[in-house]
């Protein structure tokens, strides 16, 4: 769970690493670092801490002529974050940096220390470069010493390596981390993802697990375990402006506010006035399909509990969730009349890849709802719906998971056509809402005005209890997700009608409780389970279109008659209700402490 990035050519190097690492510091911002090697000249630098201390660090330091260059942002997995865990990692005349993590470090580190090798940081990675050395002073062939040491490596992995021993290379692997490599003529650009290259390449290949080679004189020499191996690239997408934070104070701010706009992406050329329509899938994924299950981690987990309502509800076919991580270890019991769904807004989550290529082993047909085109898990799925949310910064997921429930909301419907499970003036009513979206989703500045004021009374207590049933029970869920993520404060979803059964024994006046109490769905039946908690002194934040005496504060929403509509503008409230707590607690929204936006780890 880190950023890679990487250049062989004739710019200044150092700019080129740090703009790229800016792009990818959503990956993990524990330490950054870069090495440059130019003939025979080896510098390095590391720093802890966000990208800002690696800059101060560099600033006297250029690097113009021919050269290559590695750099590298770290979210720390093994050993703590401090300056010798950072990398790229260092042996005698060698640096590497890596994304993943290799499972045999612990044996092979055994194996280089029995040999006299010293090792200075506590990190799996460090062995990479160690081994390379070890393998050249005793072959004195650089690539053969690299490929060597890659048929060693067991785990997840993207590395790239630069050394003395052959200072006009750049030496690369790819297993099962995300890794890119950028063209723009002779200059050749190394990235975790296509962000940090737009505007340098023009061109890319994505990498493909088992991959591995080397860089030199503007060519690339592919390798997998078959031998020299061919690949064409693709032209590189051009729109980074639109990841630029365009006057909003932070990221997830943004993102709030885009989700609107970009709901309308989500559904063009698919909400059609007599149904759905995806382009993207065949009716042959479907046939046969009795049941779905669905795997997914964070965020779009709760995406996926959502759906899984109205897979049930509107398309009269059986839905379960699973999270990735328990799904993975459980010897779940899989038949082929299910589809296995994937919901990942990185499409990296290495959770959620790693329980796909189960589900495929099994046999089952797969569909994956992501954000990032060729991303791994859509590369392994047999068909995609991609989000279109375009891209996310703040580590804290919002458009995401707007696109992701919508998604599943229109596929929902599209299996209910499929299988007739649905009344021509149901599925009307459903388009009607979908297209309301958009309209729910703005955000107006009473509406922040009024949150921003209130937030300042949420900022100590006990802890947070978000509440709602059925389809806001995943909500209820999110919006905790989102509060603590960002303000540290402790917060809980839990379905409404499960508080007298424990938790209300927490209930005083400390314990606030967020009441999710739509108009459209069981509004009796939530209302009821706050009337406990406010007869506990709870104090009750109601989010509702309807008015409610016994809340202590109110937010009162528009849409009362479909549960979708009042679903997504109550999701709006919950986020930025976690934005303004957050920046009035002056915490870092968009990279909140010990979080990284892609988890590429297991
Ligand atoms: O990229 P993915 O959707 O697969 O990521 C899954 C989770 O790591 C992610 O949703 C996480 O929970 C977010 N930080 C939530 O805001």
């Amino acid at each position: 769970m880190c950023g890679i990035v990487g250049y062989i050519g004739k710019k200044e190097k150092k700019e080129i690493l740090l703009d790229g690492l800016q792009d990818l510091e959503y990956r993990g911002y524990d330490s950054a670092g870069i090495a440059v090697v130019e003939g025979k000249s080896l510098q390095n630098f590391k720093a802890v801490g966000k990208l800002t201390n690696l800059r101060e660090k560099t600033r006297n330091y250029h690097s113009e002529g021919f050269g290559a260059a590695i750099g590298h942002t770290r979210w720390a997995t093994h050993g703590k974050p401090t300056e010798l865990n950072a990398h790229p990692h260092m042996g005698q005349y060698s640096y590497v940096v890596h994304n993943g993590i290799i499972e045999n470090y612990q044996a092979l580190k055994k194996e280089l220390a029995a040999e006299g090798v010293t090792f200075l940081s506590q990190t799996d990675t460090e062995t990479i470069v160690h081994l390379f050395e070890q393998y050249h002073q005793a072959s004195n062939d650089p690539f053969g010493a690299f490929e060597q040491t890659v048929k060693r490596l067991e785990g997840a992995y993207a590395i790239l390596l630069v050394s003395e021993a052959d200072p006009d290379a750049i030496f690369f692997a790819k297993n099962g981390s995300p890794m890119l490599i950028g063209f723009d003529g002779e200059e050749i650009y190394f990235a975790s993802s296509d962000t940090p290259i737009i505007g340098k390449a023009k061109e890319v290949y994505y990498l493909e697990d088992g991959d591995y080679g080397y860089v030199k004189e503007g060519k690339v020499h592919l390798f997998n375990q078959s031998g020299a191996k061919s690949y064409s690239t693709q032209p590189l997408p051009t729109d980074k402006a639109l990841a630029q934070k365009d006057g909003y104070r932070f990221f997830m701010e943004k993102e709030i506010y885009e989700q609107s706009r970009v709901m309308g992406e989500t559904m063009m050329g698919r909400v059609l006035e007599d149904g759905i329509r995806f382009e993207e899938l065949n009716d042959h994924l479907f046939e046969g399909i009795n049941a779905i299950k669905i795997c997914a981690c964070g965020t779009s987990y709760h995406s996926a509990l959502a759906s899984s309502y109205l897979f049930e509800r509107i398309a009269k076919i059986r839905c379960d969730v699973e999270i990735a991580s328990e799904f993975r270890h459980k010897e779940p019991l899989l038949t082929n009349d299910t589809l296995f769904i994937t919901i990942s807004q990185s499409g990296e989550t290495a959770d959620t890849l790693e329980a796909l290529k189960m589900a495929k082993r099994a046999g089952l047909r797969s569909l994956s709802i992501c954000n990032v085109d060729n991303s791994s898990i859509v590369r392994e799925s047999d068909a995609t719906l991609l989000t279109r949310a375009g891209i996310e910064k703040g580590v804290a997921s919002t458009k995401a998971f707007a696109t992701q429930t919508m998604v599943l909301w229109m596929l929902s419907l599209w299996i209910a056509q499929q299988r007739n499970t649905i009344e021509t003036d149901r599925l009307r009513e459903e388009l009607d809402a979908m297209l309301h979206t958009p309209k729910a989703l703005i955000v107006t500045d009473a509406l922040h005005d009024r949150i921003h004021r209130l937030s300042k009374r949420y900022l100590h207590g006990h802890g947070f209890f978000f509440i709602g049933r059925d389809l806001f029970f995943p909500l209820a869920l999110e919006g905790a997700l989102k509060l603590k993520e960002i303000s540290y404060l402790h917060a809980e979803g839990y379905p409404a009608g499960e508080m007298k059964h424990g938790p209300i024994a927490l209930a005083d006046s400390e314990l606030f409780t967020i009441a999710l109490m739509p108009a459209s769905l069981l509004y009796d039946k939530v209302k009821s389970n706050v009337e406990e908690l406010s007869a506990r002194d709870a104090t009750i934040l109601a989010i509702s279109p309807r008015p409610f005496d016994l809340a202590d504060d109110f937010i009162q929403t528009q849409y009362d008659s479909h549960p979708m509509l009042e679903f997504f503008e109550m999701m709006v409230v919950t986020q930025l209700l976690a934005l303004e707590i957050s920046i009035r607690l002056g915490n870092d929204v968009d990279m909140p402490r010990n979080l990284a936006k892609s988890v590429t780890v297991e």
